[in-house]
């Protein structure tokens, strides 16, 4: 699957990814850069948070090339593990990665919902949403927040400024953008750990549908399978769409 993402897209990125700019790498040959590799660290785990040959140098052994020293620069930061995504499918980049040791650690899945299913109740959803400060929502994960959540998952920055975050009676929080006025993206949500197994996480998902009525909802691909989140959103009428694998690999 092409990605196209331009300058503000990277900024946003590195700002959101902790994206060590100063580790990253770059593939040069014939005087043009041909490659790179996005690498990123937080205490002892490290991440290749993104990685591309240019098309038409594919196949010329530059993949391995970057991916080893990728390893090595992450070895060097003394991190322990280094994890990464691969779209299902993208079989060139599974197979590189296999071949230098990494393993598929859990399947993380994405999700989306057309339009949100009739409501069956008469009391007004979203009136027990109360909008929050970001960096409040940013606490609460540091709280709640399971510790082995996929990297983009750990933390919330508010890079762009173009989330926006809302709690659910002090016990649940969502964090989201609006892309459009059609569509919405959930970019997390999170249960007080005390207030798990309740149907909490349900109730906040239909308590967003009376906040944003009538638009389309997308959750990238991270959410790990057979979790909580993954049990709350196909309860709520979410359907997956893609899935990733994320690899881990072991630093000696
Ligand atoms: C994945 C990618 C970086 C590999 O770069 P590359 O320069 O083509 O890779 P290399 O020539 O160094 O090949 C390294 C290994 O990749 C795998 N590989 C490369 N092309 C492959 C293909 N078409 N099919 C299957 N495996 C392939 C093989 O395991 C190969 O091992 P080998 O050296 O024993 O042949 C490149 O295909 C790419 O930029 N893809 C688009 C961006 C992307 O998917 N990034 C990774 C997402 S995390």
């Amino acid at each position: 699957m092409p990605l196209h993402l331009g300058p503000p897209d990277i900024e946003n990125l590195v700002k959101r990814d902790d994206i060590d700019l100063g580790a990253s790498l770059a593939l040069e040959h014939g005087g043009a850069t041909v490659g790179f590799a996005l690498l990123a660290r937080r205490a002892a785990k490290g991440r290749i948070a993104m990685m591309g040959i240019d098309p038409s140098l594919r196949g010329r052994g530059g993949g391995r090339l970057l991916a080893e020293r990728a390893i090595e620069v992450l070895r060097a930061r003394r991190v322990m593990r280094i994890v990464l995504e691969v779209l299902d499918g993208n079989d060139a980049a599974a197979s590189l990665y296999r071949s230098l040791g990494f393993r598929s650690a859990r399947a993380l899945v994405g999700w989306t919902r057309q339009h949100a299913p009739p409501r069956l109740t008469e009391r007004r959803a979203g009136a027990h949403l109360a909008p929050i400060d970001l960096i409040a929502c940013a606490h609460a994960l540091a709280v709640h927040g399971d510790d082995d959540l996929p990297w983009q998952l750990q933390r919330i920055t508010s890079s762009d400024g173009t989330q926006r975050a809302f709690t659910l009676r002090g016990v649940a929080w969502a964090w989201l953008q609006t892309p459009s006025a059609q569509s919405a993206t959930l970019r997390g949500l999170l249960v007080d750990r005390r207030w798990r197994g309740r149907g909490v996480a349900r109730e906040l998902l239909a308590e967003l549908d009376g906040l944003l009525p009538g638009r389309r909802w997308d959750v990238p691909p991270l959410i790990p399978v057979g979790g909580a989140a993954d049990l709350a959103l196909s309860a709520a009428q979410f359907v997956p769409t893609v899935t990733q694998s994320e690899m881990e690999l072991v630093v000696r």
